[in-house]
C-alpha cells in the first residue's frame, strides 16, 4: 500500500505551481521572469493561460478596482477578498499578494499576524512588502515565520506623498547609492526577489548585477530579471494618461464601451433577446398552464 500523502505537506508547494526557487533558476539562465497584477479569478486564470510565472496581487487595486485615487486606503479585508480570488484562479503562476498601507508598518508581530493571513486564509504564495528602513526587520520577521517576502524599492506608491509624488526615484548619485544599499539590505533581511520600480536603468541593472536574488522592473529598463506591469495598463482597461513606462497592448475599454452601447441599443430597440435566447414551453404544457390560469380565476391581461 502507497504511503505517499494525498495533500502536499504544509509549506510544499501545490501540484503545477512554480516552485518559488525556480525564480533563482531564471535569473541564473538569464530567463526573464513575466510579472502581471491580477485582482479576482477569471484575470487571474487569463494569466495563467498565457503564461505568467507571477500574479501580483496589487494594491494598485485600490485605484484600479476600488476607485481610490491613491493605494493608502486598500484594507487587509479588502487585499483578502482580491487575493482568495486570485489564487483560485491560478493554478502554475507564483500568487504574491501586497501588504497594504497599514497592515506592516506598527510592528513585526502585526505584520507578521497580518502576512499570515494572506498564506493561510488566501491561498497567497508570498507577500510584497514596501520600502527598506523598518520595513527590514518587518521582513526578517515574516520570513522568520515561513513566509517568503517580495520588497519593493524606488517609487513606492504607498509612501509617495512622502517621495514627492509619484516620480522616478534615484535619479542623483547620492540617492542611487542609497537605493542600491537598500536593495542588498533587502536580500540580507531574506527578501527572495525584489521589485525596482520608476528607477533609471543604469541604477536597476547595477542592483541586479550585485543582488543574487531575481529583481522585478517596472519602469527599471531591460537590465533586470523580471518585468511587471498592471493588468488594467496592459490591457487598457481605463482612460487616462498611462505612466511613461507602460506598453499597451489593447485598447479593452473602448471595445467594452461599444459593446455595451450595442447591448443597450439591442435591449432599446427590441432587437434583443431573440429566439435563441429565450426557453421554450411544449405547446401543450402552455394551454394546460392557461387553463390553470383560467380555472384559478386570473384573468389574461389583454382580455376584456
Ligand atoms: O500594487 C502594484 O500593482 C504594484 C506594482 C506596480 C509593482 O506594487
Amino acid at each position: 500500500m502507497s504511503t505517499r500523502p494525498r495533500t502536499p505537506a504544509p509549506g510544499a508547494p501545490a501540484p503545477g505551481k512554480l516552485p518559488i526557487t525556480e525564480l533563482l533558476e531564471m535569473k541564473a539562465r538569464r530567463q526573464p521572469i513575466v510579472m502581471i497584477t491580477a485582482y479576482d479569478a477569471p484575470s487571474a486564470r487569463l494569466a495563467d493561460a498565457a503564461g505568467a510565472d507571477v500574479i501580483l496581487v496589487g494594491d494598485s487595486a485600490a485605484m484600479t478596482v476600488l476607485g481610490h485615487d491613491s493605494t493608502v486606503p486598500a484594507t487587509m479585508e479588502e487585499m483578502l477578498v482580491l487575493t482568495r480570488a486570485a489564487t483560485r484562479g491560478a493554478r502554475r503562476p507564483l500568487i504574491v499578494a501586497d501588504m497594504p498601507f497599514g497592515s506592516f508598518q506598527v510592528s513585526d508581530e502585526a505584520a507578521v499576524t497580518n502576512a499570515i493571513r494572506f498564506v493561510k486564509d488566501a491561498g497567497a504564495d508570498a507577500v510584497k512588502l514596501e520600502g527598506a528602513g523598518t520595513t527590514l526587520s518587518r521582513v526578517h520577521a515574516i520570513v522568520g515565520a515561513g513566509v517568503p517576502v517580495m520588497g519593493h524599492v524606488g517609487l513606492t506608491p504607498q509612501s509617495a506623498t512622502a517621495l514627492g509624488g509619484f516620480k522616478a526615484q534615484g535619479r542623483t548619485a547620492d540617492k542611487a547609492l542609497r537605493l542600491y544599499e537598500d536593495a542588498v539590505a533587502l536580500e540580507s533581511a531574506g527578501c527572495f526577489s525584489l521589485v525596482l520600480e520608476a528607477v533609471p536603468a543604469p541604477v536597476a541593472t547595477r542592483i541586479t548585477e550585485r543582488l543574487s536574488i531575481p529583481t522585478i522592473g517596472i519602469g527599471a529598463g531591460a537590465g533586470t530579471d523580471g518585468q511587471v506591469l498592471v493588468w488594467h495598463d496592459v490591457l487598457g482597461l481605463y482612460d487616462g494618461r498611462a505612466p511613461r513606462f507602460v506598453k499597451q497592448y489593447a485598447h479593452l475599454a473602448r471595445e467594452i464601451q461599444a459593446a455595451v452601447e450595442a447591448y443597450a441599443s439591442d435591449v432599446r430597440e427590441h432587437r434583443f433577446p431573440e429566439e435563441v435566447h429565450t426557453y421554450a414551453m411544449p405547446d401543450e404544457e402552455r394551454q394546460e398552464f392557461e387553463a390553470m390560469l383560467d380555472a384559478a380565476g386570473h384573468q389574461h391581461p389583454l382580455a376584456g
